[in-house]
């Protein structure tokens, strides 16, 4: 008797994970092997605590458009044929909407995203732009200080600095500026309660798993983030006060007021009549920041690191930033960012070798036959796009490592001159800000961000990068999903001034 309940038990576990690890075989998807033995189950475990290695391993192997995989006890379905993926994040609307993004108005389902979209326009980043650009001269300030300290230890030394570091600080500056209202400089003030939260949030991300990672999380951060938002909601609802930025357009949001119009100034609606709490308006702030910081941090800092191994990319940019009209007073202006056609080549570069999101993630939320294919995908099994694999895959890319901004040549022609370009060929595997419903509804708020304080830095600075070190610098993603430099981007820097 005593044994037979150890050997019931042990039948009951052993049938239930052979059930989970059976299923894309039991539906007729192609799918991996999956069994019991010590290498699978170290493969499962490692793609669950989102090692995006795992997943890279798992789009390389085999041929198939399509493959079932396991992450844990969890059966994703990995999609690795660049048509499918596009079709299905551009037409799926509805089957696999991002739960985070909805809210609820008298009885319709509203998603915030396309509502909040309107923040991002050029008419209004414009008007942000003088916000951003104080940031990065702030940045500037700070490293001409630490140069000119620095000469009081040794006359002519060159000042060597953590660029990776420094440029964490220029982005949680921007969205303390844009997305929190507050004038912060977090190169002076290093206990700012962002920088805190920024430091909490990197290391329990690195315990997330792929499964706890959908388990709500608070910390008292959250809280002293929310009183933040409140006070200064407050000062725009109550005491009149306009500063032109997001958080701005998202009282106005609040408020019920049109977005897309010119006007800053909030039109106050009863409190019934609110569209957004001030719960849920600093949850969508807390999400911009996470979702924003390393991806403005890290596509600026793995661009310096591409760029400046390569003497001619620097000395293109060069040439572009002094093509810029500055005003008197030095001031960039937006408008003329447009014209910045080879740094938008740099950055999108950057972005397909090295995307700050490097897998998207989509849960079905309705039953979806996956489009020109006989399969089907039940509600709530996961299906996930590797973007970097794709992006890294010599099939869509020609020889992937090498950092070659011209590749996107082709594609920039073609979004300038539709007509006359007709010949290239239309097919573009880049999918560095997502596609459809959920594509990075902020991509041209991260592009000014990152070009103020490339040409802030090219401009003031002459940077060095000990070439023996670049070639050993590992660049992984651990904690994941970050992508960084494993012991950040040490440069050479000395002041210049380059003459327009
Ligand atoms: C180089 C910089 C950036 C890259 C490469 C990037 C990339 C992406 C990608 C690939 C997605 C699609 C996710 C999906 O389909 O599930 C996305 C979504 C999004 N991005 Fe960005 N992003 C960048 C910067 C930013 C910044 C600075 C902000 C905010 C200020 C932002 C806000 C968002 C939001 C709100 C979404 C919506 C979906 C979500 O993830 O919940 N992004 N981004």
């Amino acid at each position: 008797m005593w044994l037979l309940l150890p050997i019931l038990l042990y039948s009951v576990i052993f049938l239930s994970v052979r059930h989970i690890y059976s299923h894309w075989r039991r539906k007729g998807f192609p799918s991996e092997r999956a069994g019991l033995s010590w290498q699978f189950l170290h493969q499962a475990y490692r793609r669950e605590f989102r090692h995006v290695e795992a997943i890279c391993e798992a789009y390389q192997a085999g041929r198939e458009r399509l493959l079932g995989i396991y992450c844990f006890f969890r059966p994703v379905l990995l999609i690795r044929n660049v048509e499918l993926a596009q079709t299905i994040l551009q037409q799926s609307n509805g089957h696999f909407n991002e739960l985070k993004w909805d809210y609820v108005k008298g009885y319709k389902r509203f998603n915030l995203l396309e509502k909040l979209s309107p923040i991002f326009s050029s008419k209004r980043l414009n008007e942000m732009f003088g916000k951003a650009e104080k940031v990065g001269d702030g940045m500037v300030r700070h490293l001409l200080q630490t140069i000119k300290l620095g000469e009081f230890d040794g006359p002519g030394k060159d000042l060597e600095l953590d660029l990776q570091q420094l440029l964490r600080v220029y982005a949680i500056n921007i969205i303390g500026s844009l997305v929190y209202g507050l004038d912060v400089n977090n190169f002076e003030q290093q206990d700012h309660i962002l920088s805190s939260y920024v430091n909490h949030y990197r290391v329990s991300s690195s315990m997330q798993s792929f499964t706890l990672g959908r388990l709500p999380k608070k910390s008292s951060f959250t809280y002293r983030l929310r009183d933040l938002i409140k006070q200064n909601v407050e000062l725009r609802e109550d005491g009149g006060l306009i500063r032109k930025d997001i958080l701005q357009l998202l009282v106005k949001f609040r408020n019920g007021n049109d977005l897309s119009g010119e006007k800053w100034q909030v039109e106050h609606t009863y409190e019934q009549d609110k569209v957004l709490s001030i719960k849920r308006l600093a949850k969508v702030a807390e999400d911009l920041l996470k979702i924003s910081l390393d991806a403005i941090a890290s596509t600026t800092t793995l661009t310096l690191f591409e760029i400046l191994q390569e003497p001619l990319i620097v000395e293109k940019l060069l040439a572009e930033i002094k093509e810029l009209s500055n005003s008197d007073e030095g001031h960039l202006k937006f408008e003329e960012f447009d014209g910045l056609k080879y740094m938008d080549m740099c950055l999108k570069e950057t972005v397909r070798k090295y995307p700050p999101l490097p897998i998207i993630e989509r849960i079905c939320r309705k039953t979806y036959t996956l489009p020109n294919t006989k399969f089907t995908i039940a509600e709530g099994k996961t299906l996930m796009v590797p973007l970097l694999a794709i992006q890294r895959d010599e099939k869509y890319f020609s020889d992937p490592m090498k950092y070659k901004p011209m590749r996107f040549l082709h594609s920039q022609m073609r979004d300038n001159d539709a007509d006359s370009c007709q010949d290239l060929s239309k097919h573009d595997a880049f999918l560095g800000y997502g596609i459809g419903g959920a594509q990075c509804v902020a991509q041209n708020f991260a592009k000014m961000v990152i070009k103020i304080a490339l040409i802030k830095l090219l401009k003031n600075f002459h940077m060095q990068l000990d070439s023996t070190l670049a070639e050993s610098m590992e660049i992984n993603h651990q904690p994941a999903p970050f992508i960084q430099t494993k012991d950040g981007l040490k440069v050479k820097l000395k002041s210049r001034k380059i003459k327009s």
